[in-house]
């Protein structure tokens, strides 16, 4: 089954960005922000992907590294979700594995996510891949389109953390922003009252992502050995982002 962007996300025009559901800004009328390093300036806008366990920071990473860089944010999760909520064939091919905390078939995302990468946006301003590839068949798929990546990011963070920061977790519906009731709470009451929690953010199904995660990750690792770089993702969320630059050639 090969499944197409239109499919995924029937109600966004082209060069809007799917991020937890909701149209935003389109990108591509604002060049990529390439920091003056000769490294970034010679390849063309950032391509970033950036992985980690669940809950281990990349969504939270990626609203910093989006607003840096200017780069297409493409989260896979949140593209799933979206296409779940809005019963379209890939939300309704998606959604039991999601319920559950397994990876959607390899067969289901991939051919979205090459079809969205190919779209102008992404070409002209670079891309951040948030939650994809997670399985060898999808970085080799991406190989074999012809797709490299300028930077791999990993976040590393212990299992146990990664419970508690998944347990903790809210979004705000209306801003997308990604608050923890311990770590990161609501500025205010108003946005407290409309914060939501993830179906599959509880402990049980946490585990279960986990246990994906540790079978699938070491596969990916290699296919992109001289790339990968791994940071502590256990610091404070602005240390994490400042490694996260250094690894990129940017700072
Ligand atoms: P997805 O939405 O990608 O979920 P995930 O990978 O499990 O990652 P999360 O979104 O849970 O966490 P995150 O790393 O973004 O952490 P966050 O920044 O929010 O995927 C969901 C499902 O979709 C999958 O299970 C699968 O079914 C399907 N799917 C998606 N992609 C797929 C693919 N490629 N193939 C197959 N299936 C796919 O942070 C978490 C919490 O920690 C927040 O509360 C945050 O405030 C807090 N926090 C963040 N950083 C810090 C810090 N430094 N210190 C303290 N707290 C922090």
């Amino acid at each position: 089954m090969r499944l197409t962007t239109a499919l995924l996300l029937p109600t966004l025009a082209p060069g809007f960005v799917a991020h937890n559901g909701a149209p935003q800004r389109p990108q591509f009328d604002r060049p990529a922000v390439m920091r003056g390093t000769p490294i970034l300036a010679s390849i063309g806008p950032p391509k970033i992907i950036i992985c980690g366990a669940p809950a281990s920071g990349k969504g939270t990473q990626c609203e910093l590294l989006k607003e840096e860089y200017g780069v297409v944010h493409l989260s896979t999760g949140d593209m799933l979700r979206a296409a779940v909520a809005q019963g379209t064939e890939v939300g309704l091919a998606a959604k039991g594995y999601m319920e559950s905390g397994k990876l959607v078939p390899d067969e289901v995302i991939i051919g979205i996510v090459k079809d969205r990468l190919a779209e102008s946006d992404c070409k002209q301003s670079g891309w951040l891949l948030d939650g994809f590839p997670r399985t060898e068949a999808q970085a080799l798929a991406l190989k074999a389109a012809g797709i490299e990546p300028t930077s791999v990011l990993y976040l590393d963070v212990p299992d146990e953390m990664l419970i508690e920061r998944v347990v903790g977790r809210r979004t705000d519906p209306v801003t997308c922003k990604i608050y923890h009731m311990k770590y990161f709470p609501p500025e205010d009451d108003e946005i407290a009252a409309r914060l939501t929690q993830r179906a599959d953010d509880t402990e049980e199904k946490c585990r279960v992502r986990l246990k994906a995660f540790h079978e699938h990750m070491g596969a990916v690792e290699k296919c992109y050995a001289s790339l990968i770089a791994k940071t502590d993702g256990t610091k404070k969320k602005e240390e994490v982002f400042a490694e996260l630059q250094k690894c990129i050639g940017d700072k």
